[in-house]
């Protein structure tokens, strides 16, 4: 209660909002830094082997008059929004493009990769950048950066980022079997807290400091999982929901003692799952029509190579919160990153 109190206080006095809507940020944000799965991805699984690519059409539909960049949606991702919200830019590069300049690096980028997990069997078994690895693209972001700049501004930089990291989604979709235990929910769930706090440590080691932790999203309400497990009224998978929830709360409960433990950082837990579920049990109110289903295809199943040139899209996106069986559509990331940025400006700046 009091820290609810503290955070009213504190978001009152930091995030004003202007007469546009938009919100005055207390200070600047020098760059972004995204970790973790296809929601941050901005394009890195076009220059690794795997075969959850979104680099063909109708992927990139809505971005820049149609253009695929490897984003898992039909326009920019919630990468993007993030740093254009907090004022750092309209588009985050992936670190593995080639072609970046030093304004691109100096500004932040997008080390994420569609299919990783915290559970290092789950970017196994989907082909993508392991998160432990991600920290060592990091690293090398880090060299690059001093290249250009020196190593006291690099420190700056990372000072005044903003780090977003989004992990967990596929574990529960690939790694925890559908059918298990409570008892081995609560171990797994434990087991992926563990290992959200080592990666969180490590981004602290090497220089992060506003560092932003999704919470798992309600896994279970994904059009895929909905097919797959939901019967045939496509009802959510409540043992999935109940996993992710589970995660949630056991990451919000030991996040602040982390945090506690880092000496100049701010660390904010993102709600991934309260916000998904309010829109899509209630459409209307943020001008959908459709939020059981994706766009792409029959929207029952289609993604990444399953949704593609051959399977038409719904006529009109912008009614659509997935723009496939797994991912956001733009608007759906819009709605997610406006509800949430407060809160996070709040906690982090
Ligand atoms: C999100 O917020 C921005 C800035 O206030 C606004 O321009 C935009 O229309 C909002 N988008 C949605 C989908 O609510
Ligand atoms: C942010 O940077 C701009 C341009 O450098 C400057 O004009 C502005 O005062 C800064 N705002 C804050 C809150 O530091
Ligand atoms: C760097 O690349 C971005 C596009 O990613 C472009 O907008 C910008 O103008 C480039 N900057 C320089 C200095 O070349
Ligand atoms: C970043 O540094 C690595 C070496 O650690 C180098 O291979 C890479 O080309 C650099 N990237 C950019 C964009 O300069
Ligand atoms: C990091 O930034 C915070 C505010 O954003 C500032 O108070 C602190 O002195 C900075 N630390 C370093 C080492 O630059
Ligand atoms: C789940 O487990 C129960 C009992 O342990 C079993 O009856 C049921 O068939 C299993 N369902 C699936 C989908 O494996
Ligand atoms: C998680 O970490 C705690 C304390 O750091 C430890 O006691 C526990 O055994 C770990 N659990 C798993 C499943 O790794």
């Amino acid at each position: 209660m009091i820290v609810s109190v503290f955070k009213v206080i504190l978001f009152c006095l930091y995030a004003s909002v202007n007469s546009q809507g938009t919100i005055a940020l207390p200070q600047n944000v020098s760059a972004i830094l995204a970790f973790g799965d296809s929601f941050l991805d901005t394009g890195n699984n076009n220059y690794i082997s795997t075969v959850l690519k979104a680099n063909f059409l109708p992927y990139g539909n809505d971005f820049m008059g149609g253009k695929p960049t490897g984003r898992f949606s039909n326009g920019k991702n919630i990468a993007d929004f993030f740093a254009e919200g907090l004022g750092v830019k309209e588009f985050v590069p992936p670190y593995l493009d080639p072609s970046l300049n030093d304004s691109d690096l100096l500004t932040g980028v997008s080390f994420a990769s569609g299919g990783s997990g915290y559970d290092p069997q789950t970017a196994r078994i989907l082909s993508a950048i392991p998160i432990l690895d991600q920290l060592d693209l990091f690293k090398k972001y880090i060299g690059n950066l001093t290249k250009i700049v020196g190593e006291e501004a690099t420190m700056n930089i990372l000072n005044n980022s903003v780090t977003l990291l989004c992990v967990s989604t596929n574990d529960f979709i690939v790694s925890l079997p559908v059918n298990t235990s409570q008892n081995d929910v609560l171990n797994y769930d434990r087991k992926l807290v563990n290992l959200s706090l080592t990666v969180i440590q490590e981004l602290y080691t090497l220089g992060a400091r506003k560092i932003a932790i999704f919470s798992a999203p309600p896994v279970g309400c994904l059009p895929v999982e909905r097919t797959l497990f939901g019967g045939l009224l496509r009802t959510c998978v409540q043992k999935k929901n109940e996993a992710a929830q589970l995660f949630n709360s056991l990451l919000k409960e030991r996040l602040p003692i982390l945090a506690n433990s880092l000496p100049q950082s701010r660390v904010a837990f993102v709600d991934f799952y309260n916000p998904l579920i309010t829109v899509i049990d209630n459409p209307q109110q943020y001008g959908l029509q459709v939020t059981n289903r994706g766009c792409c295809g029959t929207g029952l199943l289609e993604f990444v190579f399953l949704c593609n040139r051959l399977t038409p899209t719904c006529p009109d996106d912008s009614k659509f919160f997935f723009f496939d069986s797994i991912h956001l559509s733009e608007i759906g990331c819009n709605i997610f990153v406006n509800q949430s940025l407060p809160g996070l400006v709040a906690s982090l700046l």
